[in-house]
């Protein structure tokens, strides 16, 4: 049996490529989703580059274990600077609702201004064309690499949506996302089912954010123009892309049309084997009557970040809740909330734990958590009910697509106090149909017809033996809005049925002339 799956493996199309992946360390969250992209094919014998330009100071953590990693290291970190104040971006973002169009762009051009920096160091990139590449992918959060991958004249762009489906990767590929139940993906909390208003907002979303991505990639395809003159929109270059590989599950996900080059691939590295935990971990999750409950707001906003008034609120809520131990993680250097929980018994603080670990232990019963994909599609898998406290980006929108599955309730980050967060805990703790609905959504996570893995790594394979994959190139994404909404045959129907109706009222008018004619005439010969 052995013998003859080595044999297969060896006869079949199992072939090595090279791949370049290219990752701006915007974000540990993005580093995280590419770098299991490039594990995996490292695993399925690829030999992987990850290229990591530093948008932000990178820390030793690449999100890659396995694959070889270049940086490119000492930009001026123009992020930081017109970020100064970037450390107090959770607080900021707790306290607004959203984050408004002119701070998009603003962000845009800042990225588009970090793909000038790149350029101007282009002869590091020289080192990447060296490897002579198969296929490079890159991923949606701007455009620059999509550009960076056609200056290395890699012809095979596989682009990556670290997000369920971006809205600029939609518009670019040609991906149809009705508005009246396609939720734009930032700052829109929506799920597929949408009243009149939530719709007018949806509308409203999905334009500025067209608008968005118009400006900002034609300001990155001036970035490239400025080194090669005859340099092709960067749009048409996404819109070329072979494949897109979405971080994001079709059974958790709110279902949306999709292409025959968006491939799902969430879930990818997970793994579904339960690892012991170390000493100090199995001692907090023996704590408690009833079970654990974890509290992890994501990396960029940790906990400590909340005002003081919700913050007090949740520990309150925490202390009354006393059948259940609470684990939180905050910040290292957070000293306040150390301050602040002494006297509550049933609370333990890290500033780092094993989530996965963590997610698959059976006294876990609960999530609270800020609805970033990674962790939300993870703690999916292992049918542990959450509550979500969205803070920014896509997590609204996820936080009701989990709602929307019944395996999760949404806090607004606004709302955060003593009283709410006690109810929604108690609510999804106490409310059977959660557990139920997790397990459920889980089990066919896990045994839907073919692993992220198998995906990521068959579909990778094909683009490599077939080069770029013109065939699956959707006609919609080159048509102009007149074209594409056919508003040009509209206006001819229009002109057509205007022409035909003033024919008829011009007819109608001259017979009713006739006819009072005549009956005048008839009057005057009575
Ligand atoms: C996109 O692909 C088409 C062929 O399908 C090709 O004609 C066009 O030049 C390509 N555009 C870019 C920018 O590479
Ligand atoms: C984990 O997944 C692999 C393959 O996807 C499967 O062979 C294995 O049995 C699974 N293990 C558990 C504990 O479910």
């Amino acid at each position: 049996m052995k013998l003859l799956l080595i044999l297969l493996i060896s006869l079949g199309t199992v072939n090595t490529g090279k791949v370049l992946v290219y990752s701006p360390s915007i974000s540990r969250s993005h580093l995280i989703s590419n770098g299991r992209i490039a594990d995996a094919l490292v695993d399925a014998g690829h030999e992987v580059v990850m290229f990591i330009p530093e948008y932000e100071p990178l820390t030793e953590f690449t999100g890659t274990k396995k694959a070889k990693v270049i940086t490119l290291r000492n930009f001026k970190h123009i992020l930081a600077t017109r970020y100064a104040d970037f450390d107090d971006f959770g607080k900021l973002m707790l306290t607004i609702s959203r984050v408004g169009f002119m701070e998009r762009l603003e962000f845009e051009n800042t990225m588009a201004d970090m793909c000038d920096d790149l350029m101007k160091r282009r002869v590091d990139l020289e080192q990447l064309r060296d490897f002579q590449f198969d296929v490079a992918f890159s991923e949606q959060i701007d455009l620059c690499g999509v550009g960076v991958i056609r200056y290395l004249g890699i012809k095979n762009h596989l682009w990556i949506s670290t997000t369920p489906i971006m809205d600029n990767v939609a518009y670019n590929l040609g991906i149809p996302s009705p508005s009246s139940y396609v939720p734009t993906i930032e700052d829109n909390d929506n799920s597929d089912r949408m009243n009149f208003w939530q719709r007018a907002f949806n509308l409203y979303m999905s334009t500025g954010t067209q608008i968005v991505n118009l400006l900002a990639t034609d300001k990155t395809t001036e970035v490239f123009r400025k080194y090669v003159p005859d340099f092709p929109c960067v749009r048409e270059i996404a819109a070329n892309s072979s494949l897109c590989f979405v971080n994001s599950d079709e059974v958790l996900d709110l279902q949306r049309p999709t292409i025959t080059k968006t491939i799902y691939v969430g879930g990818l590295g997970v793994s579904n084997e339960t690892k012991p935990l170390d000493e100090k971990f199995s001692k907090i999750m023996s704590k408690g009557k009833e079970g654990v409950v974890i509290v992890s707001l994501g990396s960029i906003v940790p906990f400590g970040d909340f005002p003081e008034p919700a913050k007090q609120g949740v520990l309150e809520a925490i202390k009354e809740m006393s059948d259940y131990h609470f684990l939180i993680k905050i910040a290292k250097k957070d000293e306040t909330t150390k301050t602040l929980i002494t006297g509550i018994p049933n609370i333990d603080l890290v500033a780092w734990l094993p989530q996965v670990d963590l997610l698959s232990h059976p006294r876990l019963k609960l999530f609270v958590m800020h609805g970033g994909i990674n962790g939300l599609v993870e703690t999916a898998l292992k049918a542990v009910p959450q509550v979500i406290i969205p803070i920014f980006a896509d997590q609204q929108r996820n936080g009701r697509m989990a709602e929307r599955r019944g395996i999760g309730k949404v806090l607004s980050k606004l709302e955060v106090g003593k009283k709410n967060f006690k109810e929604s805990v108690l609510t999804v703790l106490k409310t059977p149909s959660y557990k139920k609905n997790a397990i459920r959504i889980a089990k066919m996570m896990r045994e839907k017809p073919f692993t992220p893995e198998d995906r990521l790594v068959r579909w990778t394979n094909f683009a490599i033996d077939h080069g770029v994959l013109e065939e699956f190139h959707v006609e919609g994404s080159r048509l102009s809005g007149i074209v594409y909404y056919n508003l040009d045959v509209m206006f001819v129907v229009f002109v057509v049925f205007s022409f035909f109706l003033w024919v008829l009222v011009y007819v109608f008018k001259f017979l009713l002339r006739v006819i009072r004619l005549d009956v005048s005439r008839e009057k005057k010969n009575n």
